[in-house]
């Protein structure tokens, strides 16, 4: 017999209490926190759903790998087993550790872009979009449509438009430092990208001469979703896919805090010899030694093994379940989201949940105060506070006004996903009394962290 339940594939071995909070209390605490999740204090968050990055729960073997941590400053035996095991993976000769993912982007952005280049990505991620803006560079979104149309059952929205990329190509040769794809396609709803667009993105960055990178943080889960959904992949392993990916690409850049199921760390992999040198050159002046680049010994040994665990297909089968499990009871109840479900988190539509709030009121950004006032779930808004101010300053509603759900990884139980729905389930009966925020403060990048809003009516929530 084969029972069909999909159990949580580990069991629990240390706890974190968490801690219930009334619903005075977090109105409260949200007031003082200037209307912005970010400025919260974690212990007054009930479900932390703010991010799936660094957030993660580590295994056995992970913590006794870190016992065997090699702090030694140059050549350690840590380096060595996180140096094999990406290398094994991807295939990339070269493997430059970095602390998190955006200084992997950092030190390959400002070795390669100058000011004026354009770097096309499927959707940029807010970090590369801000790294390549840094350098003076333009950071161009080419996704397909269907990445754009919430409803679209699209089984890999997350690809990128070829054709609009071959004109990109021709429109600014000598301008493009190199392609990127992003899986899974995090802006666009965790959404994956499928290995024939892999193909025939990497065709036609060969016939311009320009380097394909992949911006690898959840390559576990886009694996998983080739697997599930592409034709002939359904026999094929996780790790078989995820060679089967990198193979196409000339490098990577990697947040551990995803699927290398680590609190910190990150790299940069590439095949090119000579733009690695570069790159290293770059790294001892921000992060570190080339062996260990911003991270201790131990943190290499935990990503390491954390890379392998990802791939795991019991594991990966019980995480992208329990996110299409809440996304069933939410459709169920008629609230809006992003179909399919994506990899690492459930997107709540708040255009559509919300659509008497006008997106100059930022109704993500309300819909996610109350998520906590109500629930004290804390969740990330990705619409037009993260996206709407352009480089020139000037403001531009983002196309989408999202709520990410996103769940850390080995975290959270099925009962923790039940109250997440109950939640979601009792903010619908009271959605049209929702109002929206203005901003008070805002720094001029990367602005979602640190604003701060007051409700743009008399109350979050009317009477
Ligand atoms: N690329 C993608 C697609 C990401 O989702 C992130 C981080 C990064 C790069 C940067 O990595 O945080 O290690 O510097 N995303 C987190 C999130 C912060 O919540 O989605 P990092």
């Amino acid at each position: 017999m084969t029972f069909r339940t999909i159990i949580e594939p580990f069991r629990i071995k240390t706890v974190e209490p968490i801690r219930q909070t009334s619903r005075a209390e977090r109105a409260s605490a949200l007031a003082e926190a200037r209307y912005n999740v970010f400025l919260l204090q974690a212990e007054d968050v009930l479900i932390d759903l703010l991010t799936d990055s660094g957030t993660g729960a580590m295994s056995v073997y992970q913590w006794s790998g870190m016992m065997k941590g090699d702090e030694s400053y140059a050549g350690g035996r840590s380096y060595a087993a996180f140096e094999r095991t990406v290398r094994d993976i991807t295939g990339f000769a070269h493997v430059v550790p970095t602390h998190q993912g955006r200084a992997a982007e950092h030190i390959l952005f400002s070795t390669v872009v100058r000011r004026g280049d354009v770097v096309p990505n499927n959707t940029h991620f807010d970090t590369t979009r801000a790294n390549v803006q840094d350098r003076g560079g333009v950071a161009l979104d080419l996704p397909i449509a269907e990445g754009h149309q919430p409803q679209s059952a699209h089984p890999f929205k997350g690809n990128m438009d070829v054709a609009a990329l071959e004109r990109t190509l021709a429109d600014n040769r000598g301008r493009v430092p190199l392609v990127m794809l992003t899986i899974t396609n995090n802006s666009e709803g965790g959404q994956p990208v499928s290995l024939a667009n892999v193909r025939a993105v990497r065709q036609v960055c060969e016939r311009f001469g320009v380097p394909l990178f992949i911006d690898a943080c959840r390559f576990a889960e886009n694996a998983w979703f080739i697997k599930t959904r592409e034709e002939g992949y359904a026999d094929h392993t996780p790790l078989a896919i995820a060679r089967e990916l990198f193979a196409l690409a000339d490098g990577c850049t990697m947040s551990a805090k995803k699927d290398g199921m680590s609190n910190i760390g990150g790299f940069l992999a590439m095949n090119d010899g000579e733009l690695a040198r570069q790159c290293r050159t770059r790294l001892v002046l921000t992060e570190g030694f080339p062996t260990y680049g911003g991270l201790a010994g131990y943190d290499l040994e935990a990503i390491a093994v954390g890379l392998r665990e990802a791939l795991d297909e019991d594991y990966l089968r019980y995480r992208i379940r329990s996110i299409e499990y809440l996304g069933e009871k939410l459709l169920a109840a008629g609230i809006p989201i992003i179909t399919p479900t994506g990899g690492h988190a459930l997107y709540l539509d708040a255009k559509r949940w919300l659509p008497h709030i006008p997106q100059s009121e930022f109704p993500a950004w309300a819909l996610s105060c109350v998520l906590y006032v109500e629930g004290g779930i804390r969740a990330a808004e990705i619409g037009s506070v993260m996206f709407g101010r352009q480089p020139d300053g000037t403001e531009r509603p983002a196309d989408l006004e999202l709520v990410r759900l996103a769940f850390p990884r080995r975290v959270y139980t099925q009962s923790h996903v039940d109250y997440v729905a109950e939640v979601l389930l009792y903010v619908n009966s009271l959605v049209s009394r929702i109002r929206g925020v203005r901003i008070v403060e805002a720094p001029e990048v990367l602005r979602h962290f640190t604003a701060t809003f007051a409700p743009a009516h008399e109350a979050l929530i009317a009477s």
